[in-house]
């Protein structure tokens, strides 16, 4: 038996990829991260991704002026602070201090690495046409930097209004995927 839920809370059902965080530098120099739950992967090759990112986050006009970010995906450990980046405003506090996060320097993109995060994927902004509409960037991930030693790997995806999904179980099912080979290394 199905029962009707309101169709605006579509992001409860769909946007359980993994929670990233957004590290921007703005043209004065300072760097700032905000939480993402709202993004999706546009194309394999290059690698393109879908990021909503309102005009009230202060972090939308660094992006929109610098063209840089660092897409951080943080591990369960690091769920609170994640939220916490997520409730206030760089434009009133240094998030990396106020966090204890490490910014590091990145390679292609003035935006830095959070050093405590599972994976850091620089990137460029590629295509603004829908900004207006949507809010929404589309990146072209242009480096991509995964932490070999850390212990904890599972990542957290929010299921809306604070609620996460901690990763599980992984099923391999890649011998199945008969038409994707070339896609599979
Ligand atoms: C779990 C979670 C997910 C969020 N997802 C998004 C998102 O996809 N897009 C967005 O614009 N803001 C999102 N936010 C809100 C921003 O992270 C929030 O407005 C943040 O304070 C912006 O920081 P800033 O003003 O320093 O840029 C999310 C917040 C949380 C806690």
């Amino acid at each position: 038996m199905f029962k009707e839920m309101p169709a605006s809370k579509a992001y409860r059902l769909l946007e359980s990829g993994p929670i990233v965080m957004v590290s921007t530098r703005a043209t004065n120099g300072s760097d700032n991260l905000m939480t993402m739950g709202f993004h999706m992967m546009v194309q394999h090759e290059p690698a393109l991704v879908g990021a909503i990112i309102g005009p009230w986050d202060h972090s939308h006009e660094a992006l929109r002026r610098t063209g840089e970010c660092v897409l951080a995906i943080p591990t369960v450990d690091l769920a609170r602070i994640v939220v916490d980046v997520g409730n206030c405003s760089g434009s009133e506090t240094d998030k990396f201090k106020r966090f204890g996060l490490t910014a590091l320097p990145a390679t292609d993109v003035r935006a830095p690495l959070v050093g405590e995060c599972l994976a850091n994927l620089e990137c460029r902004v590629a295509d603004t046409s829908l900004l207006d509409r949507y809010r929404l960037f589309i990146l072209e991930v242009k480096r991509i930097w995964v932490d070999q030693d850390r212990k904890e790997r599972r990542l957290i995806h929010h299921a809306g209004d604070g609620k996460f999904i901690v990763d599980g179980e992984t099923i391999d099912l890649g011998d199945r995927m008969v038409r994707w080979q070339y896609l599979m290394d």
